[in-house]
């Protein structure tokens, strides 16, 4: 495992350090949909990344969010988001990060995150724990959801499909301490692990932003669901993901909305 690991913190690593130095460069703008957007950078970050996994581990399966998508059925898959927060990082808004998580028959036991500008590294290893910086952290204590930080992302549908989005927002505010959406779902996803917010849930999201993230948020003691309280999956339409103490008072505001819309 001490290989995968390095493997993903050596490539997260340089690829970050890729991503901080052109930050303010100008950019080449795609745009996959209306509002989604992808630049130059995140397809070098992706070759930067997926180069350096191939060649160590030619037989692995990789997921890509920009090209790279090999599938042969084999024992372990990378899921890889090469730059999470691109709408922000295309603004010069610098908070974005490298999301990088390893499967095994199915099962993520990886999960490295990496905030170049913060240079914050956050890994989790099953049934090791998750680690900032190489020490060990936790979910928050907080017991309260009106005392708690939540954040929640909109995504990329936002404008075809606001209805569910915004009514769970809407229904959330009066609810909690305060609400931040800043962009990177990777992000959002460490930070509940690291207990700087208490909980987290958006809607539609892609295998690679929340790889990593949920394998985080578990090994630091939270509670990864769905909007229906289920268990967590990649193939989940929603997600939740708190510090486990307000997990209910969470999912009950978010039923509550659920049944307006
Ligand atoms: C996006 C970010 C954002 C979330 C979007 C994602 P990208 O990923 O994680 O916070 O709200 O739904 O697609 O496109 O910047 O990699
Ligand atoms: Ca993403
Ligand atoms: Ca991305």
């Amino acid at each position: 495992m001490t290989t995968f690991r390095q493997a993903a913190v050596e490539s997260a690593r340089e690829a970050g350090a890729f991503l901080k130095e052109r930050l303010h460069a100008d950019h080449r703008i795609d745009f996959k949909g209306e509002i989604n957007l992808v630049t130059e950078a995140d397809r070098t970050s992706e070759e930067i990344i997926t180069s350096r996994i191939q060649k160590l581990f030619p037989d692995h399966d990789v997921m890509a969010e920009e090209s790279t998508n090999i599938t042969r059925g084999a024992e372990y898959r990378w899921i890889i988001d090469p730059l999470d927060g691109t709408t922000n990082y295309a603004h010069g808004y610098p908070l974005f990060c490298v999301s990088i998580a390893l499967q095994r028959m199915g099962e993520v036991i990886l999960g490295v995150i990496y905030d170049p500008m913060f240079d914050e590294l956050f890994v989790a290893e099953r049934g090791e724990g998750a680690f900032l910086q190489g020490r060990e952290i936790h979910v928050s204590t907080t017991e309260r959801l009106i005392e708690g930080l939540v954040a929640t992302g909109f995504p990329y549908d936002v404008r075809e499909n606001c209805r569910d989005t915004l009514a769970y927002f809407n229904e959330m505010i009066p609810k909690v301490q305060a609400i931040r959406r800043i962009g990177s779902a990777a992000l959002d996803l460490a930070y509940v692990a690291v207990g700087r917010f208490d909980g987290f849930w958006e809607l539609r999201l892609q295998p690679w932003d929340t790889a990593a993230g949920w394998l985080m948020v578990e090994e630091a003691g939270g509670v990864v669901t769905d909007l229906n309280g289920k268990p967590y999956s990649l193939e989940s339409p929603s997600i939740v993901a708190s510090n486990a103490m307000i997990h209910e008072e969470l999912m009950d505001v978010l039923d509550q909305a659920s049944s307006m819309i």
